[in-house]
């Protein structure tokens, strides 16, 4: 048997159904607002690899940097012999956890994006050629059903991607994870912390203007499916740091009074001039906060550990 796979868990026609249903209300309501998940298509995942070597976005370089000075520690807790990652991208810095896993014999790479998984599996399989590479295209918001691979199970949730799930919604997706867990087996989780509002800001409205093109994205991925007439040249990217919720906003305004019709929604979207729509929440964390959502879940802080400059934490969680 190939020791890599790809499975997709929804029929195409789900996702096809989760976009209409997400556009339809998300531009019909007062603050229009539209879920990140539809930035990634194979260009939303090009230009968020483009994101992450910008010299303004430090979360990937300090994640990084936290992988490879506790990977050692984290294969030493776990002795995880599946590694299970949401989100997984180009599973770049997994590579560093996966070469410390001594006993790992399958990696479950869960993503949206198949282009990414596509890719991702084909590089892993070249350097770790007796790895199962079990991939996953599937919303890890909706349920998952997981390969029978053995445990112990270390699921990792890189990247800082639950700070772009909203509250309630992140307490939901915990669960999740409790639930596809057993007891003693480990979450690894990466958080962006508070900071400075200046650094923030920076690091989601680059000068490169790689950002700008990775939220406008979500405009071509709309046009592309829906038939919709989007101009992205119409909407400026906007990024602002909220502290009361503390987190960041990435917002698309419109230039100007406009219309966007969507054919396959049946739809006329009208938009003010300077209107906003709400097209991403990137949260910030505390410590404190961090151990007490994980704890609500039924998962317990065990490690947490920070780059020398404090910028990103990772977390290592334990099922009860
Ligand atoms: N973990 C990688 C990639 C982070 S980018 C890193 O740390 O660099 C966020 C990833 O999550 C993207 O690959 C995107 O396609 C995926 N993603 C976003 N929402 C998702 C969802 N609801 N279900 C599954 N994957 C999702
Ligand atoms: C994937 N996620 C953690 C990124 C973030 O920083 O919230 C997505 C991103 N949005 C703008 N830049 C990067």
């Amino acid at each position: 048997m190939s020791p890599f796979s790809l499975t997709r868990t929804l029929p195409a026609d789900a996702t096809a159904a989760a976009l209409r249903a997400d556009v339809s209300q998300g531009l019909s309501r007062t603050p229009k607002q539209l879920p990140p998940k539809w930035f990634y298509d194979a260009r939303g995942s090009e230009l968020f690899d483009e994101i992450t070597r910008l010299p303004a976005y430090y979360p990937t370089r300090a994640e990084r940097e936290i992988l490879l000075a506790r990977a050692g520690l984290i294969a030493a807790a776990t002795g995880a012999r599946t590694l299970i990652e949401l989100g997984s991208g180009s599973s770049d810095k997994t590579r560093h956890l996966i070469g410390a896993l001594t006993g790992l014999l399958s990696y479950v790479p869960v993503d949206v994006s198949e282009s990414a998984l596509e890719s991702a599996g084909r590089q892993l399989l070249a350097d770790h050629p007796g790895l199962d590479v079990h991939a996953l295209v599937a919303d890890f918001q909706q349920g998952m059903t997981l390969p029978p691979t053995p445990g112990p199970r270390l699921l990792a949730f890189l990247g800082g991607t639950i700070g772009n799930l909203l509250p309630p919604e992140r307490a939901a997706f915990l669960r999740t994870v409790h639930g596809l867990l057993s007891p003693g087996d480990a979450l690894l989780l990466g958080t962006d912390l508070v900071k400075d509002e200046e650094t923030l800001v920076a690091a989601y409205d680059d000068p490169e203007g790689v950002t700008a093109a990775f939220n406008k994205n979500v405009l071509l991925v709309i046009n592309r499916e829906l038939g919709a007439d989007f101009d992205p040249a119409d909407f400026a990217h906007v990024a602002v740091w909220n502290a009361d919720d503390a987190w960041i906003e990435m917002r698309l305004r419109a230039r100007r009074e406009l219309t966007v019709k969507i054919p396959a929604l049946d739809l006329a979207v009208p938009f003010a001039a300077g209107e906003e729509v709400r097209t991403e929440v990137s949260a910030k964390f505390r410590e404190d906060g961090v151990r007490s959502e994980l704890h609500a879940a039924g998962l317990d802080l065990a490690h947490w550990w920070t780059d020398d400059a404090g910028r990103f934490a990772l977390s290592l969680a334990l099922r009860r």
